[in-house]
């Protein structure tokens, strides 16, 4: 028997349970923002060498004014050698020649602005690019040096300093320490890199330091940005003395550890150990958050924290700390309905408490994109990257799980992050050749771990164009996949019911019932359901059935908005498996 006879959704608020209360506070455009990741090398290429730019993001930020976004956060444009995509900063002040000039930057905020679009700007201070001046001049410098005091520089262990100062692991696989060569040849000191060895750890206990990036912050605020992007904002401060540590380190990976007693969501997300989530961090934010202050405009600071649990995240955004933090339990929740409802509690409880707004993401340059992820046949679980002889994900299960959960996510109260593609059902590539690949978590892991370059692909733009309307002449830093050529952009934009259309229309009822600062209760014949999350917000309700059996709306329901066909089954309107609803009733 279907739940359509033996579980009708109620229609009643009396039968709903409480989690979180409409937002009182207004004129925060942080608080219910959705806000947009362009990945700026594989957004739009207005030059034609195959890596996108910001006159690129220029030409096309009406795809995003007619999406319906806030505000759209730019990766990494800065000077860099590109070792990590941009997370490898060699000047801080500039832009780097590949993606276009300090005055490309000011075009587009100011035209970002004019089209109501706030700008954010990623901001990452955990390491600099080793070809960044202070590491070149700590190199050239004696050790014991104020040069060498920026970065975290040590002595080896063993008698000849052979061993590395402790036994951490990079992030990106093997040592998180690299050895120096001294002027005549011996070998030298080591220095730490919890990414990359192209990307050396500053030291931040170091004033200069803290100086150096309160500057930088001043010099975009000045430009007129209305926020950053905090790049390992829990990494910055290390336990004093480093000690070792045998815990696992892994940006994705596919642990999960329960939590003790049910109260906090934690879904193995979190990076913990002597080089994360130590408390002077906070002391940072608090500096900065006063930098913020001081300027017009409600500037705001989103930080990128694997923290865990989410009580342990909310301290980065206290009243006078950070004003967000990304979500990424919601992240890794996978498509269980049980683990998604523990998450949004939990993030509500935890952030509720200090009275910042909850955030959600799905997707972004990092894990593989939600419309493969949740194709996977665990996909709970996040491998970092696919090799084409993993088992492959579930094309269309997949999206349409993604527009589901997309659904589910824009219509919770907060902030909502939308990674570029996502409005478009774009899937991973699965299939990438490992000669193509760039990610340095590819090499550095053996090529154990494909890496991050198949949610990197470049966007498609037009379905008859070469690169499909990517770069003028069809160069494109990384190979679209054939499937892109349904996703194109043209295309979705035509399309009734497509995946852009899902998300622009869903945008604006979220707006026009303003869901963003809205309350969140679950319905409470659904509350333990295994299939179904389903919830009201204000007088929405966002029901999502994760199930196999169709889930009955009550009579008279009024469906604002579906992620894909409901049936109609018996004379009533039914929400089918993997899909979600927003209904009036
Ligand atoms: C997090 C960024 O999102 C990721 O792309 C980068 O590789 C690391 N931080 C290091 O900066």
């Amino acid at each position: 028997m279907t739940r359509i006879d033996s579980t009708p959704a109620p229609a009643s608020a009396t039968e709903a349970i409480t989690v979180h209360a409409a937002s009182a506070v207004e004129g925060s455009w942080w608080r219910d923002a959705v806000i947009y990741q362009v990945y700026p090398r594989s957004f739009a290429d207005s030059n034609g060498d195959g890596v996108g730019d910001l006159p690129g993001v220029t030409a096309h930020l009406d795809h995003l004014v007619e999406l319906g976004v806030d505000a759209l956060w730019l990766s990494p444009f800065y000077r860099s050698p590109q070792k990590d995509a941009g997370y490898d900063v060699a000047d801080y002040r500039d832009v780097d020649p590949l993606f276009g000039t300090l005055e490309d930057f000011d075009v587009l905020l100011e035209a970002a602005h004019a089209r109501g679009v706030r700008v954010v700007v990623d901001l990452v201070p955990n390491h600099t690019s080793d070809q960044h001046v202070w590491f070149q001049a700590a190199l050239a410098a004696e050790e014991g040096s104020p040069e060498r005091g920026r970065y975290l520089f040590r002595d080896g262990r063993g008698a000849g300093g052979e061993e590395p100062p402790n036994n951490w692991q990079s992030i990106f696989g093997g040592p998180a320490w690299t050895r120096t060569t001294r002027a005549d040849g011996t070998p030298g000191q080591w220095y730490l890199h919890l990414f990359d060895s192209s990307q050396p750890d500053l030291d931040w206990s170091n004033p200069e330091v803290r100086s150096e990036f309160e500057d930088v912050l001043r010099f975009w605020l000045d430009r007129g940005v209305d926020g950053f992007r905090v790049d390992v904002a829990h990494g910055m401060v290390k336990a004093d003395g480093l000690p070792d540590w045998d815990g696992h380190v892994a940006m994705v990976d596919g642990t999960e550890t329960p939590d003790a007693d049910g109260t906090e969501a934690v879904n193995g997300s979190g990076n913990s150990g002597p080089m994360f989530d130590q408390d002077g961090v906070h002391e940072i934010y608090r500096a900065w958050r006063r930098i913020l202050d001081e300027y017009e405009g409600d500037r705001a600071m989103v930080a990128e924290a694997w923290v865990e649990p989410l009580s342990r995240l909310a301290r980065y955004v206290r009243p006078d700390e950070m004003h967000q933090a990304f979500n990424f339990s919601f992240l890794v929740a996978g498509w269980d309905a049980a683990r998604l409802r523990g998450v949004v509690e939990s993030s509500f409880r935890a952030n509720d408490a200090v009275g910042a707004p909850t955030t959600w993401v799905l997707s972004n340059h990092d894990v593989v994109r939600h419309a493969s992820r949740l194709g996977l046949a665990e996909p709970e679980n996040r491998p970092n990257g696919l090799f084409a002889t993993d088992p492959q994900p579930d094309a269309e299960l997949g999206l349409r799980r993604a527009r589901a959960a997309s659904l589910l996510m824009l219509g919770l109260p907060g902030s909502s992050y939308v990674y570029q593609g996502e409005e478009l059902g774009l899937p991973e590539h699965t299939t990438l050749e490992d000669v193509v690949r760039q990610d340095p978590a590819f090499f550095r892991t053996g090529g154990a771990e494909a890496g991050r370059d198949g949610c990197r692909i470049p966007m498609p733009w037009a379905v008859d164009a070469p690169a499909y309307g990517f770069s003028p002449d069809g160069a494109a830093w990384l190979p679209q996949p054939a499937s892109y050529a349904a996703h194109a952009a043209d295309v979705e934009r035509a399309t009734p019911g497509s995946t852009f259309d899902l998300y622009r229309t869903a945008l604006r009822v979220r707006k026009a019932e303003a869901l963003g600062t809205g309350d969140l209760a679950w319905l409470g014949v659904f509350a333990d359901d295994p299939h179904v999350v389903a919830l009201r917000n204000r007088d929405v309700v966002v029901l999502a059935n994760l199930g196999d059996a169709p889930v009955a709306l009550p009579p008279g329901a009024e469906v604002l908005v579906a992620s894909g066909e409901l049936t109609d089954d018996a004379g009533a309107t039914a929400v089918p498996s993997d899909t979600a609803v927003w209904y009036r009733a």
